[in-house]
Parts: C-alpha cells; sequence; structure tokens
C-alpha cells in the first residue's frame, strides 16, 4: 500500500507536517510504504481560468503539478495536512486544489482516478475548536470525494503556535500513529 503525505505549511517543524509524519509512520510500522511531499518546496501556480482543459488542451500551466497529479494517481491513501489561516486553509493548499479542475475529463467533469483511495486530514491551529475545524475538514473531503477518494479519518490539534508545540500532546501522536495503522487495514 502506497500513502502519500501533503503537508501544506511553509514553514520548518510546522505541526501540520509533524501531525502527517506521525501518521505515515504508523501506517509504515503496519506495512504501507510512504511518501511526504511538501507544497512549499515544489513549483504550484493558481489557476488562471484560461479554460484551455475545457476547450481541449492541456493545463497550460508547466510546473511540478504534473508530477504530483502522478503521486495522487499511483497512492491508495492521502494524509493532508494543513494549519488554519484565518479558520480555513492557508494560501499554499488552494493552488494545488484549483489545479485539480485541469485533471478533470471535459464536458462531463469525471474524474478517472481509480475510486475508493483513503484521505485523511490532519489540521493544527491556534485558539479555535471544532466548530472551525470540522467544516474545514468537510470542505477537503468534499473535493477529494468528488475525485473518487473515501472518508479515512480527520485529526486535529490546537494549541500550536509555535512550532514543535505539537509534542506538548503525546496522546494526539498516539491517535495519529494509530490512524495511520488503521489505514493499512
Ligand atoms: C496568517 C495566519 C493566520 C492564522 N489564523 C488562525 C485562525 O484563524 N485560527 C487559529 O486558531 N489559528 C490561526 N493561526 C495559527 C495557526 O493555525 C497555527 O499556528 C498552526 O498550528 C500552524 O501550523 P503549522 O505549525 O503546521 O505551520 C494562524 C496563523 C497564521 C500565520
Amino acid at each position: 500500500m502506497k500513502i502519500l503525505g501533503i503537508a501544506t505549511s511553509p514553514r520548518n517543524g510546522a505541526n501540520s507536517q509533524t501531525l502527517v509524519e506521525h501518521i505515515l509512520a504508523g501506517a509504515r510500522e503496519a506495512g504501507a510504504t510512504t511518501e511526504l511531499v511538501r507544497l512549499c518546496d515544489l513549483d504550484i501556480q493558481p489557476c488562471t481560468g484560461c479554460n484551455t482543459c475545457i476547450t481541449g488542451g492541456e493545463c497550460i500551466l508547466q510546473d511540478d503539478m504534473a508530477e504530483l497529479w502522478e503521486k495522487l494517481a499511483e497512492s491508495d491513501a492521502v494524509v493532508f495536512g494543513s494549519p488554519i489561516y484565518w479558520m480555513r486553509l492557508n494560501a499554499q493548499a488552494y493552488p494545488f486544489i484549483d489545479r485539480f479542475y485541469a485533471h478533470l475529463k471535459k464536458p462531463e467533469f469525471s474524474c478517472d482516478l481509480p475510486k475508493g483511495k483513503k484521505l485523511v486530514v490532519a489540521l493544527t491551529c491556534g485558539g479555535l475548536g471544532p466548530e472551525v475545524l470540522n467544516p474545514v475538514n468537510e470542505y477537503v473531503k468534499n473535493v477529494f470525494q468528488f475525485l473518487g477518494f473515501v472518508d479515512a479519518g480527520f485529526i486535529w490539534q490546537n494549541q500550536c503556535y509555535q512550532p514543535k508545540d505539537l509534542t506538548k500532546y503525546p496522546d494526539k501522536i498516539r491517535e495519529a500513529k494509530m490512524l495511520g495503522q488503521s489505514l493499512v487495514k
């Protein structure tokens, strides 16, 4: 089983990335092969809405998205980790999500990825709680459900202001490892 971690946070020691890494570690213990991609290491330009992908052409943007889409296609599960910025995902997450559009078959907007890949969402934030985090998880799940993914879990931790703050929550780290293991069963 191949599991792809996608971390959107731009900072070193990011809590959301660390949460993803613990999930991937649990999955590896259960026999999976894993890969972590940091969006800030890639060139993923925002969609310009040019509609070339609708009128029959390929996406005009030549960057790392094609390679990342291949990684998505080859994965059995994706662990998507993001910090909360202003009650939503951070800015780096949205160009990545918007660019799925060019990969949908037109005019029916269908996705030819095999159905049933698993998706875990991992979020970290400051003072917010489930009233904001649950809708953000629902949003990400809806986007990926459109691509044929199925919900395989949601994990979050607040009070993570400084890098490494997640280390103060060993129970959460254990939960993340178990979540990773559950992906492989
Ligand atoms: C621009 C910006 C906006 C933020 N907005 C929120 C917010 O609306 N609610 C919240 O609880 N935390 C907010 N935070 C705090 C981050 O969500 C928190 O520090 C998070 O754990 C960062 O994740 P990371 O360590 O993976 O980068 C914000 C941080 C930044 C830099």
